[in-house]
């Protein structure tokens, strides 16, 4: 079974006008709703490709009872940990002659339900995989990456983080299966450019190093690169497209990776079910759904190479 962990997820409100006026009443022309968080876009897509999960995290109060109930109408696992107060947050999304952004910060999550979380992890059994991503709430120790990284590796569970910076790097010395930075958090992390397909690699191999076991790099418009935790690397061309919106073009992409291995596809297949899959994400209003990322893949697993 694959797990994904939604820590913060929330709602957008997604509203287009035509312009923005700062101190005046405003109308919209369009308005939707659309339940989101990175774990939970992982589970989203999962679905579309037809493989089962279970979203774990934390949500409460209205909002929180819309994502819960959103996700069990797909057909859905989910597991959430209700909090007695407090809703989870709501994301303003802004699109007028610019975008604008207005994040909630979410509920705060007290002890005794924290320790509900770890309660649930030790449940996972060897051989489940479990996905972690995305924002932490500010009440939750800093160090709750490593702490569920730990968790997992005690059970000899697979995990897989998509995460920057100090998120990523704790989890590493507990051998995440798979890591999935794009360039510019994979440069982030260690201070360095990550430009050509020579700096990514060396940088990899730096995550590899440091115990992740192997490293799939997201290039957005330019495809991804995979080194394997025996050395290999593969490469494969970015889907071709009109661009809609790529928010969650990287959820996808971790999503049809371990969608493909679940199956008992190989590494380049997951690597090229896992581009199509974030491509298919990027030329969709939405998180894509099964016949936009089929009608994409055999282009991309056909481009797929090694390069070493
Ligand atoms: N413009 C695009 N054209 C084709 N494929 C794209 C495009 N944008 C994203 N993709 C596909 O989706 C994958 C993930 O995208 P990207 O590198 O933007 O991830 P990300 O920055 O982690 O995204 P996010 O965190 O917003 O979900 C890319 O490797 C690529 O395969
Ligand atoms: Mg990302």
């Amino acid at each position: 079974m694959i797990y994904t962990v939604t820590l913060n997820p929330a709602v957008d409100l997604v509203l287009s006008l035509d312009a923005l006026k700062q101190g005046e009443v405003n109308r919209v022309n369009t308005e939707n709703v659309v339940i989101g968080g990175k774990g939970i876009n992982v589970s989203l897509l999962l679905k579309a490709l037809h493989t089962e999960s279970t979203a774990l995290g934390f949500v409460s109060g209205f909002t929180g009872a819309l994502i819960r109930d959103g996700m069990r109408e797909k057909g859905i696992n989910t597991d959430f940990i209700e909090l007695d107060a407090g809703f989870t947050r709501i994301n303003v999304k802004l699109h007028a002659e610019e975008e604008t952004e207005i994040n909630g910060s979410g509920p705060s999550i007290p002890k005794d339900k924290l320790e509900l979380f770890f309660a649930q992890l030790k449940a996972l059994k060897s051989g489940d995989t479990l996905v972690v991503s995305g924002s932490v709430p500010r009440s939750l120790p800093s160090d709750i990456y490593a702490q569920i990284a730990s968790a997992a590796a005690d059970r000899g569970v697979r995990l897989a983080v998509d995460a920057a910076g100090e998120l990523l790097r704790s989890t590493l010395p507990y051998k995440p299966f798979l890591v999935k930075p794009n360039r510019e958090e994979l440069g982030a992390l260690f201070g360095e450019k990550a430009e050509t397909d020579e700096d990514i690699l060396r940088l990899a191999e730096k995550l590899q190093a440091l115990g992740a076991q192997h490293v799939l790099v997201s290039m957005a418009g330019d495809g991804a690169l995979l080194k394997t935790r025996d050395g290999r690397i593969y490469k494969a061309p970015a889907a071709k497209g009109q661009v809609v919106n790529s928010v969650g073009a990287g959820d996808s992409m971790v999503g049809g990776f371990l969608a493909a291995l679940e199956r008992g596809e190989d590494l380049p297949e997951a690597l090229a079910l896992g581009t199509a899959s974030g491509g298919a994400t990027a030329f969709s209003v939405g998180i894509a759904d099964y016949e936009k990322i089929m009608e994409i893949y055999n282009t991309v697993n056909s481009g797929v190479y090694c390069i070493e």
